[in-house]
């Protein structure tokens, strides 16, 4: 299955010692199918070793899109683990069409390889307090937060997961948190009850009712926004999974340091090796 497995060692680049990073591993992978799941986003599973499998929600992987025709992307791209599966040797992206290197990703076939790099980055962490999560996703963040759905069934803990997007056609992984046992609230641009004061009204239901006590979200700085404020009213915690360009996405150039904020003064942190998950009140 893979050509070439290598373990890139941590200690070369992990000042930060309270990092949990275990190996990061570059390999290729055989890609097991590469479908359509909707009008904009594709499904790639790919077969994969146990020590690529040993990942958290919230990590991700660096891929190397390939050199076609009509696509020459410079950079490797970072992508969300959708899904793995430690039994059938499965890892899984879903990912959006979106420029030029997802666009040379989508012209991979089943049976062909792809190089990939990682796990890498801190994933979330369902502290033992949090007994009542509320996931919210919007766009891609419904691929970054589904891992965690089963991470939660599998901890037991009662879930409910909102999720966004433009039209109905695409919400996706809906099923999935439902597989999970979480009750599922989804919302549409379209049908006009995705805005900020909409969820704001329902999430602060949720809370009365159903005793919300973490929220988790990816794929939008407006919402992310709104649990801030949300949770700072109601003294909720919670975390969030940023995007952010990224060049080597192992922590050595710099090209994806954000502000983060700290009880003493704003911090800078990269996205990659810090991140990409987060506190939720700390990020900006
Ligand atoms: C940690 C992480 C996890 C991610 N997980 C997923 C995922 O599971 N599914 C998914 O569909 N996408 C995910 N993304 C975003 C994905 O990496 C970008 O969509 C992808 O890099 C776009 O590449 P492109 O070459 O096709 O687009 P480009 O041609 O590079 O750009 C197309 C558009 O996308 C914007 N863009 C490109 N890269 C990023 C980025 N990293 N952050 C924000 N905007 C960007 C550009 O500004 C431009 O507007 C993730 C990003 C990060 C940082
Ligand atoms: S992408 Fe290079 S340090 Fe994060």
């Amino acid at each position: 299955m893979s050509a070439s497995l290598r373990a890139i060692s941590d200690s070369a680049f992990a000042p930060a010692a309270l990092l949990r990073q275990p190996s990061i591993h570059e390999l290729e992978a055989r890609i097991k199918s590469h479908e359509w799941v909707n009008g904009q986003y594709r499904l790639m599973v790919l077969a994969a070793p146990d020590c690529v499998l040993d990942c958290r929600p919230g990590q991700f992987f660096h891929l190397l899109c390939p050199q076609t025709d009509r696509f020459q992307p410079y950079f490797r791209r970072p992508m969300s683990i959708y899904g793995y599966d430690r039994e059938r040797g499965e890892l899984s992206f879903l990912y959006k069409v979106a420029g030029t290197g997802t666009g040379a990703l989508a012209e991979l076939e089943a049976g062909g390889t792809l190089n990939i790099v990682g796990p890498i980055g801190q994933g979330f962490e369902i502290r033992p307090e949090w007994q009542r999560p509320l996931l919210l996703a919007r766009g891609v963040g419904l691929a970054t937060l589904a891992p965690l759905a089963k991470e939660c069934a599998s901890l037991g803990r009662p879930l409910t997961a909102i999720c966004s997007a433009r039209f109905p056609e695409l919400l996706m992984s809906t099923d999935l948190f439902r597989d999970c046992g979480a009750e599922v609230i989804t919302v549409t641009d379209e049908e006009g009850n995705s805005g900020v004061e909409s969820l704001t009204a329902l999430i602060e239901g949720l809370i009365a009712t159903r005793g919300i006590d973490a929220f988790f979200t990816c794929g939008s700085s407006r919402l992310m926004r709104m649990l801030q404020d949300i949770g700072t009213r109601h003294g909720i915690g919670g975390q969030v999974a940023l995007e952010q360009h990224m060049a080597c996405g192992i922590g050595m150039c710099q090209a994806c340091v954000r502000p983060f904020r700290r009880a003493d003064g704003a911090v800078n942190l990269r996205v990659c090796r810090e991140g990409p998950v987060f506190d939720l009140q700390e990020a900006m």
